[in-house]
């Protein structure tokens, strides 16, 4: 088959590695999330050249929380600055923003930044980036449950009637297709509490290259990749 046919719809992304990064270069921690920052943006406009319509990124997770003060303050910090300076380079590339997790947890005037963003860039088609912050999929899935189980316990739906359709329709990514390719920077074999529901038959990619470094080289090899596989989905 034709590689050109075989682009992704939804690339999910763990963006892994700053840490090591920075450790690799002799430098604080913040400047290899700087780096990734930087990342951020050139996949972005990878994913516009190739025509992915989805990405999602894994910015930030639940269990990060726990991270130093020093560094969740940071990385808020970063995240606040980054939605607000690319904001104009978002809407000149036709870029819509999404979010999913707990987005209360964030600091307010970040929150904000994030509200506007979302907002401002919400009639744009070319791509959509989607943010996962603050964000844990077995969090995701229990409020999921909370929900239908309320609604069951409302007389308004039957258990009989709980399908896989319609606990997808109380996640966060309800509008959102299920992701075709997931990579993973870093070399880290697992998913960190990342997409579980949504990831059921994404093909996996896992690099070695640490997140700074990630480039069109590696997105390039992660396409072929993709393009090679043939997905079954438990069929012969
Ligand atoms: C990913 O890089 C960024 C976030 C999780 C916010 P890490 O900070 O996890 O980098 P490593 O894993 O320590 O190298
Ligand atoms: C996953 O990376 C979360 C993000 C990339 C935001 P982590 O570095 O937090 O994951 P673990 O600790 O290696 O599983
Ligand atoms: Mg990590």
């Amino acid at each position: 088959m034709d590689t050109d046919t075989k682009i992704p719809q939804h690339i999910a992304i763990i963006m892994d590695g700053n840490g090591r990064w920075a450790e690799q270069h002799k430098v604080a921690r913040a400047k290899g999330h700087e780096q990734g920052g930087a990342t951020v943006q050139r996949v972005i406009d990878l994913c516009i050249e190739k025509g992915v319509p989805w990405l999602t990124l894994y910015a930030f997770s639940t269990e990060n929380w726990g991270r130093s003060k020093i560094e969740v303050n940071y990385l808020m910090k970063m995240l606040e600055k980054f939605l607000k300076e690319r904001l104009p380079e978002m809407q000149a590339k036709n870029v819509r923003l999404h979010a999913i997790g707990e987005l209360d947890m964030l600091p307010p005037k970040c929150r904000r930044q994030l509200d506007t963003s979302i907002a401002e860039t919400a009639g744009n088609t070319a791509l959509n980036v989607v943010l996962a912050l603050s964000y844990g999929s077995r969090q995701e899935i229990t409020a999921a449950a909370r929900r239908v189980a309320a609604m069951v316990q409302r007389g308004e739906l039957q258990a009989e009637e709980i399908t896989p359709d319609l606990l997808s329709s109380q996640l966060y990514t309800a509008s959102m297709p299920d992701p075709d390719l997931m990579i993973r920077t870093s070399g880290e074999m697992r998913i960190s509490n990342y997409l579980l529901w949504q990831l059921s038959y994404a093909e996996l990619w896992v690099t070695d290259v640490l997140w700074p470094d990630f480039g069109r080289d590696d997105f390039d090899a992660a396409l072929a990749e993709y393009a090679k596989r043939n997905r079954r989905y438990g069929k012969r």
